[in-house]
């Protein structure tokens, strides 16, 4: 049924288009097929579901009546207009050449592809000509630099490649050239400069244009915007550039341009948006910009520019958004500042300023976003802060600013965004902080910060990022912060907090990281945490917790870190620690936890970091299914009381790092290579522990190596070669003793010459060195250093996402 309803559709169509159009056209005037010319390339379905061609009706003797067409008195048509409707057509085609009236042509995002016909060029009465926003592919014909009569040219949003044709200068009325976004290569022709009724030139977005920018170009006096962004365009900007007296944007961020700002650019009196972020200039910024009436916008941003911020920028009245951050921008920030009454932004980010944060900038009162972080101001946050009532976010982390928070930052009523981490602030949080209504982030890492917090955090309802770590914060959490229903991070490791951890934290459904490591809290772990179901990290290490881990910490099915090292935790881990299946990392080490490893742990298979049990009281074996967890990468079971085999541990084959040391295993090591590679300080006081040659039973014959890590080793060594030696002598002399023992041996067992051979790979492995048959020959030196590099592991993770602000903010 359907099939042979499409089939006649089909029919319909193909009659329509092969047997009525052609009689019906025949009466159309040549305008009107040259237009139709269009359609030929375009498939059927476009044409019958287009609305606007639904007026194009072939019977008429003219097009002049059809929606998109204008006709002179003529009936020549002198403008063909369709943008916006997509017919995909395959190509432009030649034809259209023919309507040689034609002052107008827009076909604007109707999803043309294929080439720009050279024929183009015979339609010398082009006044406009807009092609953008389609796929034209294939280069810009230079054919095109015989319409002399253009003023606006639209090639922009296409997929044209090969280079600007240089015979583009001859059209000598262009006002607009826009070639933006495209794959143009090669450069820019310095015979453009010639176009001096030129107003805007945008050629930005096309990766592939490289070259100088030629100073000719400053010959465009008319020109109010030239777009050269995303370019490969490199050299210095020409001084001509000042010539540029009606130029109000520029935009050349992000291309390989050098050198200096031109003083020059000083004399550009109409500039209003200055755009020359993410190159490689260089220099101080010219003071001449103070002239800079006009001037909205300066970004800077993201250069190598070097010297002080001239203060005549303060003449700049104009001045909105002022961005020179990620420079080696040096000196002070100007007091002048404060007359720039209608600057909203102010980002000084990352360069070396230095001396005090100008009170006087509080009388920008216009300004929303203040960011000075990553600098080396001193000197504290000036009190007149609070007059900034419109402020909504003020970076100034990573400074040496001293002094206490102003209690005025209460009258910042728009404040989102408070980030004063890595300073030198000292005093106590003022409590009208938490009085903002708005404040999404509090950041406060990394200070001298005192005092407690106060119960009335909970007015601050609107806190989705609390970070107060590193500091000297004291005295109970609060347990209003469980009122905080929006909070996702809870941060207030490294500081003097002591008493329970409230267990009204539990209320806090969307927290996602919860981290109060190194304080000196006690009690039990409130089982309520267990309600945080989308908790992603949980750092309580280095407390004084007690009691056992909670059952319900099985509810933490987002949890990727769970760290709980050192602590005065008891019992056994939970086996709902099964549940934890986005678990990466688990540190439980330094506790006094007993019991069995569990079996579930190995079905937890996304442990891949750490997992780290060390010096606590676990007993038994090590359960087979912990052979699941074959991503794990460091493993660390040192001073228990586990025993038995340690076979399970050669399928963990992601390993790089592993310490059983101090426990009582038995039976053979694993033969695998990560095992053969292996300091014997990860087996250290497991005396038996054996090695072995196939993997499952020991040899008699136990020749282990070492690395030459340390002088003690080489002394150690040094003793051993000297028993070696005396073995080697005391053999001999047994040989010489018994001949017949001596043949019954090397005849003998196989696995006694495979031993030999192991060894000597061994030994070659381990720069010749071969030792005596016991394991712990290690120094004390060596079980510190063990030590000492597990715990600078463990730090890098915790920094990793702790201090990790710049991402989370
Ligand atoms: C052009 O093609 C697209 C995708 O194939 C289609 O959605 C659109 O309707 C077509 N345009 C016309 C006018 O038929
Ligand atoms: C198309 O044009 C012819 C002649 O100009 C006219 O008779 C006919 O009604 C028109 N058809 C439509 C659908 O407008
Ligand atoms: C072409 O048409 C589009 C859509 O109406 C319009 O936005 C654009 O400005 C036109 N081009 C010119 C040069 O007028
Ligand atoms: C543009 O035309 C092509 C065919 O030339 C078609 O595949 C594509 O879907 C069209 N895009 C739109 C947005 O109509
Ligand atoms: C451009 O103009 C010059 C002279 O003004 C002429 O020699 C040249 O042929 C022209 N080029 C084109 C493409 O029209
Ligand atoms: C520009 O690209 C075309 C191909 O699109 C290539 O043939 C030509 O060599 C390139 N020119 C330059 C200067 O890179
Ligand atoms: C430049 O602009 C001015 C004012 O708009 C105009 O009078 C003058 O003709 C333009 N110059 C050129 C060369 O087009
Ligand atoms: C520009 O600023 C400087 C320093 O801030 C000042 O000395 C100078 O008079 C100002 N010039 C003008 C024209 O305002
Ligand atoms: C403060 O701003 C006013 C006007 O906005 C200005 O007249 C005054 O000079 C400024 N004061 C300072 C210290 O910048
Ligand atoms: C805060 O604003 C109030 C009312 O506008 C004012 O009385 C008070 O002095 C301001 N405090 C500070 C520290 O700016
Ligand atoms: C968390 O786990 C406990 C016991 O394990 C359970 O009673 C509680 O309902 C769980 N809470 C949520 C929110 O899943
Ligand atoms: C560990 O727990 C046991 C009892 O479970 C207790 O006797 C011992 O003192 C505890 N050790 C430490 C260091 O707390």
């Amino acid at each position: 049924m359907e099939k042979t309803h499409i089939i006649s559709c089909c029919c319909c169509l193909l009659c329509f288009f092969l047997i009525l159009k052609p009689t019906l056209v025949y009466s159309l005037s040549p305008d009107g097929k040259a237009i139709l010319s269009l359609l030929a390339s375009a498939d059927a379905s476009s044409i019958s579901f287009s609305s606007i061609l639904s007026s194009w009706n072939l019977s008429n003797p003219t097009p002049c009546s059809w929606q998109g067409v204008t006709c002179s008195p003529q009936d020549r048509v002198i403008s063909l207009s369709i943008p916006n409707t997509f017919l995909n057509l395959s190509s432009l085609p030649p034809q259209l050449s023919k309507l040689s009236s034609l002052q107008l042509l827009n076909l604007s995002t109707t999803n043309i592809s294929g080439p720009i016909p050279p024929s183009f060029g015979l339609l010398t009465h082009l006044r406009l000509l807009d092609l953008s926003s389609n796929s034209l592919t294939g280069p810009i014909p230079p054919e095109l630099g015989t319409l002399t009569l253009l003023q606006f040219l639209f090639l922009n949003s296409n997929r044209l490649s090969g280079g600007i044709p240089r015979q583009l200068a001859n059209l000598s009325s262009l006002q607009i050239l826009c070639l933006q976004d495209n794959i143009l290569n090669g450069s820019i022709p310095w015979q453009l400069g010639l176009l001096n009724s030129l107003q805007e030139f945008r050629i930005g977005g096309n990766p592939y244009l490289t070259g100088e920018i030629p100073s000719q170009l400053g010959l465009l006096t008319n020109l109010t915007t030239f777009g050269a962004a995303a370019t490969g365009l490199s050299g210095v900007i020409p001084p001509t550039f000042g010539n540029l007296i009606s130029l109000q944007t520029m935009a050349l961020y992000d291309t390989e341009i050098f050198g200096p700002i031109p003083p020059e650019l000083g004399l550009c009196s109409e500039l209003g948006n200055l755009y020359l972020h993410m190159n490689k200039l260089t220099g101080s910024i010219p003071p001449q910009l103070g002239k800079l009436q006009k001037l909205t916008s300066l970004l800077l941003w993201g250069n190598s520019i070097t010297g002080p911020i001239p203060a005549e920028l303060s003449n700049c009245s104009s001045l909105v958004v002022l961005d020179t951050s990620a420079n080696d921008i040096s000196g002070e920030i100007p007091t002048d500042f404060g007359k720039l009454a209608v600057l909203e932004q102010l980002h000084l980010s990352d360069n070396s300023m230095t001396g005090p944060i100008p009170w006087q900038l509080s009388n920008c009162t216009s300004l929303t976003a203040l960011q000075l972080d990553k600098n080396q101001l001193s000197g504290p946050i000036p009190w007149q802060v609070g007059n900034l009532k419109i402020l909504q976010s003020l970076f100034l982390w990573g400074n040496s600013i001293s002094g206490t928070i102003p209690s005025s930052f209460g009258n910042c009523t728009e404040l989102y965004a408070l980030d004063l981490s890595r300073n030198k602030l000292t005093g106590s949080i003022p409590e009208e902080i938490f009085g903002l209504k708005k404040l999404s982030k509090l950041l406060l890492l990394g200070n001298s910060l005192s005092g407690e917090l106060p119960q009335s955090i909970s007015r601050c309802q609107s806190l989705v990022r609390l970070r107060l770590g590193e500091n000297q914060l004291s005295g109970q959490i609060p347990k209003e912060i469980g009122q905080l229903q929006n909070l996702v991070f809870l941060d207030l490791y490294t500081n003097q907090f002591s008493g329970g951890l409230p267990s009204e934290i539990g209320n806090i459904m969307v927290l996602e990281l919860l981290d109060v490591h190194n304080n000196y809290l006690t009690g039990e772990i409130p089982s309520q945490l267990g309600e945080l179901v989308n908790l992603e990290q949980l750092d309580l290490s280095r407390n004084s917790f007690t009691g056992e881990i909670p059952w319900s910490f099985g509810n933490f099915s987002y949890l990727n870190k769970l760290i709980l090292n050192h602590n005065l935790l008891t019992g056994s881990i939970p086996k709902s620690i099964r549940n934890l299946q986005k678990l990466t990392l688990l540190d439980m080490s330094f506790n006094n936890l007993s019991g069995s490893i569990p079996s579930e742990i190995g079905y937890v298979t996304s442990l891949t970091i750490s997992f780290d049990l060390s010096s606590n009281r676990f007993t038994g074996e090590i359960p087979e299914e912990m052979s699941g967890l074959t991503q794990l990468q460091s493993l660390d079971l040192s001073n228990n009381m586990l025993y038995g085999g340690i076979q399970v541990l050669g399928d963990l084959t992601s390993l790089t790092s592993l310490n059983i040391s101090f426990n009582n295993f038995s039976g053979p090591i694993p033969v695998t290579p990560f095992f053969r590679t292996l300091s014997s300080n990860s087996y250290l006081q497991n005396p038996k522990l054996c090695e072995s040659l196939d993997g499952s039973t020991c040899s008699s014959r136990i020749l282990r190596r070492i690395g030459l890590e340390s002088a003690k080793t080489v002394t150690v060594i040094s003793v051993t070669l000297a028993l070696v030696t005396l073995a080697i002598l005391a053999t001999w002399v047994l040989v010489i003793r018994n001949r017949k023992y001596m043949a019954k041996k090397s005849s003998g067992s196989a696995s006694s010459s495979g031993c030999e051979n192991v060894s000597a790979i061994e030994a070659n492995a381990t720069a010749g060195v071969s030792l005596p048959p016991t394991i712990s020959r290690s120094t004390e030196g060596q079980i510190n250093r063990v030590v000492e590099r597990s715990s600078q592991v463990s730090q890098k993770l915790r920094i990793n996402f702790s201090v990790g602000r710049n991402i989370f903010l």
